[in-house]
């Protein structure tokens, strides 16, 4: 069975919107040396009324654009999203419509900031059985819907924005930005589900006519423990990814994990002994945005030109779920 993937066309799109630290001072009980020493982040780009598949239509556009496809040319549609635009239709649906792309299948996927490499391993698994497949992959997310921006210890965390590719079984010969999927591990442990929720609307907390939402509607965590299994969970696959690649972290060209906390990356990459110039990091500009910060990272990487032909690049994330996945693309 032939087993290559590919992927290309890598971009990205955020509302222009800029909430600032100095922005957030003024809505919360923070301050922008805390945000910065504890986060790294400095702004974040917010929507002012699109939903998540009008961020996911701007990113898809340039991704069909910069992989020279025709939106008739897709076969299927991935968004990995835990904000989608409704529960039903999903937003895999409502993008394929403003694409004027019919009659493919059309799915969402939920792996909050894992997303992506989730989809990245679905698409790989679509073109396995059909290699002729060519799988529009989009990470979109309005993470600020779910903020409860009273509740500062989430509030300065997170934006909003898209990040998408392309993946095919076939080889994107004609395009300089095109890679090789070498390899996805993923990964999930339901027991720690409870330290990073966004509960309200679901069926165990459904919403009744006329009530108000309550703080279980929002993004609710326990920092400190997720911050430790962040470390641990993306130290662990990023080794078990290498190993089983006959790889050691040194191989590695560029390194993209999740921009969700500067300090998170540091002792990541620390854990792993790679070195500074190899970490590629946006989370100062964008903040977290869940299942779009690896996509949004890599297409910056892509478009800073970080992101170099023979290039090794390692990605990985960590999210509620838990989930947590690594992938290594070969350029
Ligand atoms: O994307 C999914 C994965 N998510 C993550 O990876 C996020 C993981 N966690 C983190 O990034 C960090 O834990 C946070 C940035 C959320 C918090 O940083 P921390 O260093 O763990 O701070 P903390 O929660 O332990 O809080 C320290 C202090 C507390 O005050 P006291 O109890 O020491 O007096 C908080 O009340 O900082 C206070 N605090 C704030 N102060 C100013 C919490 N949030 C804020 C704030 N501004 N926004």
């Amino acid at each position: 069975m032939k087993n290559s993937t590919y992927i290309a066309g890598f971009s990205f799109y955020v509302p222009d919107t800029i909430l600032t630290n100095q922005d957030l001072e003024k809505k919360v009980d923070t301050n922008d040396e805390w945000i910065v020493s504890r986060t790294g982040i400095r702004q974040r780009h917010i929507v002012n009324s699109q939903a998540c598949s009008d961020l996911a239509y701007e990113a898809c556009l340039k991704t069909l654009e910069r992989s020279s496809l025709m939106p008739g040319d897709i076969t299927h549609i991935i968004t990995a999203t835990f904000t989608p635009d409704a529960y039903v239709p999903n937003a895999a649906c409502i993008i394929m419509e403003k694409l004027g792309i019919r009659g493919i299948p059309a799915l969402d996927v939920n792996a909050a900031c894992t997303g992506f490499i989730y989809g990245i391993e679905l698409a790989r698994g679509l073109c396995v059985l059909w290699p002729g497949s060519k799988v529009l992959l989009v990470a979109s997310e309005v993470v600020t819907s779910r903020i409860n921006f009273k509740d500062r210890s989430t509030a300065v965390l997170f934006g909003d924005g898209a990040g998408a590719c392309v993946i095919s079984g076939e080889s994107f010969d004609h395009n300089a930005s095109a890679g090789y999927i070498r390899d996805v591990l993923l990964k999930a442990d339901g027991s720690l589900g409870g330290l990073l929720t966004v509960k309200g609307g679901g069926s165990a907390y459904p919403l009744v006519p006329g009530q108000k939402a309550d703080d279980d509607f929002f993004v609710q965590m326990e920092g400190r423990e997720v911050f430790k299994h962040a470390v641990r969970s993306m130290k662990n696959i990023s080794q078990d990814i290498l190993e089983r690649n006959n790889i050691v972290a040194e191989d590695i060209d560029l390194f993209i994990p999740h921009q969700a906390n500067i300090r998170i990356i540091e002792s990541l990459a620390k854990s792993m002994l790679i070195s500074n110039d190899k970490i590629f990091v946006n989370v100062q500009e964008y903040g977290n945005t869940s299942a779009a910060s690896v996509p949004i990272a890599l297409a910056d990487a892509w478009e800073k030109g970080r992101v170099k032909p023979g290039y090794l690049v390692l990605l990985v994330a960590f999210g509620g779920g838990f989930t947590w996945g690594a992938a290594l693309i070969q350029f």
